[in-house]
């Protein structure tokens, strides 16, 4: 077993070697994002609560049927060519929720979701280890892969090609609490349910993936099922290694609200701008829906000092 690194300590590591390779990395004035990189999309949509909740999972944002309007990004992790394999980002964030957040701007729900249901490691010691790799260059990575094998299997396995974002499944892969009494834990997923379905690649090359949203959004709505799994065994379903995926025949996942994204105009400079401008915390959330786990709480701080970064230097930009 591995020693442990105090939270604070791998934020502290974490946050200035993301800064040193994101900075090395600046196009056009701009610090790009450690990971989803690329904004395939930033679209307005909204976020139906159903109103036919088992009781026990009615928590939260989750307790009342009630319809917010979300922001979503939808993201490349690594690649600027859409046509190449690779993970692909959803980040949610809804707005006029009333009660207090647990970090952040008040009225605001993020959900941060990645297409693949597990992370390719398992504790932040091994995140920071393959952080540092990525900094060295490609040598060390390499080496970091051949003495992660596990990673390196879970890296192959969650990279694919895409014919449209509206149609894959995205999760959380790690765990956050279900209400703020009881112990429920779950993980979410995004399950798309649109009745249309892209079939073959949209204006193939570089941004083929948001010319497959537009010319779904010209034909039908978009949709996804908003859905939780609770953990039933906490052996099987660990809170504290991220590279396992619970297992979908023992616990299922349960739809709690409908996300819906009309038809709309997105595929212009200002809307990527602002996609490029948006940030996501998973701790932007009410304490009924609090992240768990050391992977989540080093989350936290990572992510607000990478996207004040990101846009301090926009912000110097314009001046
Ligand atoms: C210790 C663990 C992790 C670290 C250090 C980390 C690091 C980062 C950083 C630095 C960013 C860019 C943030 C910004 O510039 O605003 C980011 C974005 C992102 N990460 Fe993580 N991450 C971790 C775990 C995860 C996990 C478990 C997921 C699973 C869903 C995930 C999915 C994403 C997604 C979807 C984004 C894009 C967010 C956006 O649209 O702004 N990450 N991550």
């Amino acid at each position: 077993m591995q020693n442990e690194i105090a939270i604070d300590e791998l934020v502290a590591e974490m946050s200035q070697r993301i800064a040193a390779v994101t900075t090395a990395e600046t196009e056009n004035n701009s610090v790009p994002r450690f990971n989803q990189l690329k904004t395939v999309a930033y679209v307005n949509a909204e976020f139906r609560v159903h109103d036919d909740i088992p009781e026990a999972l009615k928590q939260g944002i989750f307790s009342q049927p009630v319809t917010y309007p979300a922001k979503l990004r939808f993201a490349n992790a690594t690649q600027k060519d859409d046509s190449e394999k690779d993970i692909r980002g959803l980040s949610m964030q809804l707005s006029n929720v009333e009660e207090a957040v647990l970090w952040g701007k008040a009225g605001l729900q993020d959900f941060v979701l990645n297409s693949y249901p597990a992370l390719f490691v398992a504790t932040p010691e091994d995140f920071l280890a393959f952080i540092r790799a990525r900094q060295q260059g490609k040598f060390k990575m390499l080496l970091f892969f051949a003495t992660h094998l596990k990673s390196l299997c879970t890296v192959m396995k969650s990279r694919k090609h895409c014919l449209s974002p509206l149609d894959i499944q995205y999760w959380s892969t790690v765990p956050f609490r279900l209400g703020e009494s009881g112990n429920q834990v779950v993980k979410y997923s995004a399950i798309p349910c649109s009745d249309y379905k892209t079939t073959q690649v949209v204006d193939a090359g570089g941004n083929q993936l948001r010319a497959a949203i537009k010319a779904h959004l010209q034909q039908s709505s978009a949709c996804f099922h908003f859905a939780v799994q609770l953990q039933t065994d906490p052996e099987s379903m660990p809170i504290e290694d991220a590279s396992i995926i619970w297992d979908e025949t023992v616990s299922p996942f349960v739809p709690v609200a409908t996300i819906t994204i009309e038809n709309q105009d997105f595929d212009n400079p200002e809307s990527l701008a602002n996609g490029e401008r948006s940030s996501f915390n998973p701790w932007q959330c009410l304490a009924a829906h609090a992240p768990l786990g050391r992977m989540n709480e080093v989350r936290q701080l990572v992510y607000a000092n990478a996207a004040a970064l990101r846009n301090r230097t926009r912000s110097n930009d314009n001046e």
